[in-house]
């Protein structure tokens, strides 16, 4: 490998510019990534436009990554060169705050942040702590596999750890990166799986990902469709509008839980009413760790689950980011380097 490599960084709010990085090697626990694919998640928007709190400039966003480590930092004993691993959103723990210290480490109140904190997976190679890492299936291509370790695992999560029984009804709101993962997972699980998407145009791709009922909530009152089937036990909210979101806290179950997994821009407004009158909750889920992705991966290739991807190369990541900004993505956009096209035939 040259002495440089080809990175997309945001150089100033609201600019992704292909740049010449120098490689560097991983320092003691690291280790460094020859990177094939990269998704693009819609919380990339906060690095982008530079909103996220604390974030320096330039920075390399990205926290869908995949491809193999070329490299090993001293210390990194788990770990292979020419392995194909993965990192998402979670990028380790500084092991020492009071979250990490109850063993709640995806809550790390220091965390490493691919495309955050450090540089992340928009280039041909990232460095990444070891911690952070996993493993990715050999019947995955890595531009398939690499959704899985934000989209995938945020919704893959947030189901699964819900409490909810077999055959329970779960709406999914908003169709795009998570929504259309999170359809398949709650599908696969054995829930009762209702699509809540803006238009009709999203009804045919729905079904055809699992949902048994799609209801379209530009014209049908959502609220009233789930509770005339009876109220949903779960609705899992990963649009990008908390206007939207608080109505249809209304449609769930007594005890039904709202769970919240995107990052709207404005507020979510709540009447206490359903709260209170049914016992219903609303709380947050922030992705997983680098093992909840291994089990997010092993879940995928088990129930054949796999994102609606559309492939571009590294180059054109800024046009890439637009589509996905523009909701015109189906359902996400990966980005390819020339180790990625070049396929990456399983080498273990
Ligand atoms: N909790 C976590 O760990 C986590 C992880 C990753 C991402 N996120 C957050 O999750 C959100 C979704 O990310 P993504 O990558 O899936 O984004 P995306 O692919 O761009 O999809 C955006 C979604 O927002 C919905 N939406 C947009 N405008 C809306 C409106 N006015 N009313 C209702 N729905 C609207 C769209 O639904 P339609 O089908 O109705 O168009 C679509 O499902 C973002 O806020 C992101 O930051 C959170
Ligand atoms: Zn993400
Ligand atoms: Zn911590």
């Amino acid at each position: 490998m040259s002495g440089t490599y080809t990175a997309v960084e945001v150089s100033q709010a609201g600019t992704l510019q292909v740049v010449k990085r120098p490689l560097a090697e991983p320092a003691a626990g690291q280790v460094r990534i020859r990177v094939e694919a990269c998704g693009i998640c819609h919380t990339d928007a906060a690095t982008v436009t530079g909103v996220y709190p604390g974030l320096m400039l330039p920075r390399v966003p990205g926290h869908e990554v995949v491809g193999r480590i070329d490299a090993l930092g001293s210390g990194v004993s788990k770990w292979t060169v020419g392995q194909r691993v993965g990192i998402g959103f979670f990028g380790g723990e500084d092991g020492v705050c009071e979250p990490c210290r109850r063993g709640d480490i995806v809550n790390c109140r220091n965390p490493v942040i691919p495309g955050v904190t450090v540089d992340g997976g928009y280039a041909e190679v990232m460095i990444a702590e070891a911690r952070g890492i996993a493993s990715i299936p050999d019947e995955l291509t890595s531009a398939e596999a690499a959704p899985l370790l934000c989209a995938g695992i945020t919704t893959y999560n947030a189901l699964r750890n819900a409490g909810l029984r077999g055959g329970d009804l779960v709406a999914v709101q908003g169709i795009g990166g998570l929504g259309h993962l999170g359809i398949q997972f709650a599908r696969r699980m054995g829930f009762r799986t209702v699509a809540l998407g803006r238009g009709r145009e999203k009804e045919k791709l729905a079904t055809d990902l699992g949902a048994h009922v799609y209801i379209d909530t530009a014209v049908d009152d959502a609220v009233a469709v789930l509770q005339r089937m009876g109220g949903a036990r779960a609705i899992l909210a990963t649009g990008t509008s908390g206007s939207a979101m608080g109505p249809l806290v209304s449609g769930l179950a007594a005890r039904g839980k709202f769970i919240v997994v995107g990052v709207p821009g404005d507020q979510i407004q709540l009447s206490a009413f359903p709260l209170v009158f049914g016992g219903r909750s609303i709380y947050g889920t922030l992705a997983g760790t680098a093992i909840d992705n291994e089990d997010t991966l092993a879940f995928s290739v088990l129930e054949n689950i796999r994102p609606m991807i559309e492939t571009v190369p590294l180059e054109q990541a800024a046009e890439a980011y637009a589509r996905m900004m523009q909701g015109k993505a189906r359902f996400r956009m990966v980005l390819v380097t020339k180790d990625g096209v070049a396929g990456s035939a399983p080498i273990n």
